[in-house]
């Protein structure tokens, strides 16, 4: 039987020899992990904000944010305002309908992901409700997620990195075995949607799959029961 370990080393030769079709820096082998970094302090309960309104329109087309969309892997060190996080959780997740319908579709309108993005002012975990987040202040997660990504350097460097994770109780509970399926299939389509919206908002990013999942809740802080999927790295693209 295969260990997570080396499904994930097998995931990164793969997605290395991708790269190299596909001109991507290579992704470079990890050690294997000697032991899961302590967990993160995060302080019990964070402050609630309500983001700014997202926009509704766009100089950028669709067909343009599809043409122009790649995956950027160095940024420059500028943050990203409170109105760009905001816009990119609510590309992924947000509600868009007043029956609580959201951007993205999801199976059985079930609604398994949650979002967190890790800055330098803290880790937000999106409420959709309200286009809100909740604020909570999580000590040197970058140090213990660069490692937890295989010190890719996009994790490492990028002010902004979106984190997508799913509560797979949620589905499983009407859909049961297919539930991981659906879960999956669900964060590709947040994640296409974030990506998309960061090239309308002139921002760059790269989907992450290639991380050791423990590591990366323990930097973080994460609940055991929120499965982390995806590392969206997002900043203003080095020029
Ligand atoms: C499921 C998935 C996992 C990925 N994981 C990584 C990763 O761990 N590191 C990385 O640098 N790029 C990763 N990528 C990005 C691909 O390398 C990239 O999409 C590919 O090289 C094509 O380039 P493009 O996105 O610019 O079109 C991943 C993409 C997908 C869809």
């Amino acid at each position: 039987m295969q260990g997570a370990g080396s499904k994930i080393i097998a995931g990164v030769l793969i997605m290395a020899s991708m790269s190299l079709v596909a001109c991507a820096p290579p992704v470079a082998l990890p050690a294997p992990p000697t032991a899961v970094p302590s967990a993160a302090a995060v302080e019990a309960a964070g402050e609630v904000i309500t983001l700014p309104a997202p926009r509704l329109q766009s100089d950028v087309s669709l067909e343009e944010a599809l043409l122009r969309r790649r995956s950027v892997r160095t940024y420059s060190d500028q943050p990203l305002t409170l109105a760009e996080i905001g816009q990119l959780l609510w590309a992924a997740q947000g509600i868009t309908d007043e029956r609580g319908l959201r951007t993205a579709p999801s199976a059985g309108a079930l609604y398994p992901l949650e979002l967190y993005v890790a800055t330098d002012d803290g880790l937000y975990h999106y409420r959709p409700q309200g286009h809100q987040a909740e604020v909570r202040r999580v000590e040197g997660w970058r140090e213990a997620l660069c490692p937890a990504a295989l010190s890719q350097g996009a994790v490492c460097q990028a002010p902004a990195v979106f984190v997508v994770t799913a509560v797979y109780a949620r589905t499983a509970a009407k859909y049961g075995e297919r539930a991981e399926r659906y879960v999956r299939l669900e964060a590709g389509h947040a994640a296409q949607n974030l990506l998309l919206q960061a090239v309308a908002l002139d921002l760059g990013a790269v989907p992450i799959g290639a991380f050791y999942d423990d590591q990366v809740q323990a930097a973080l802080g994460l609940p055991a029961d929120h499965q982390p999927l995806y590392l969206i790295p997002v900043g203003r693209p080095a020029r």
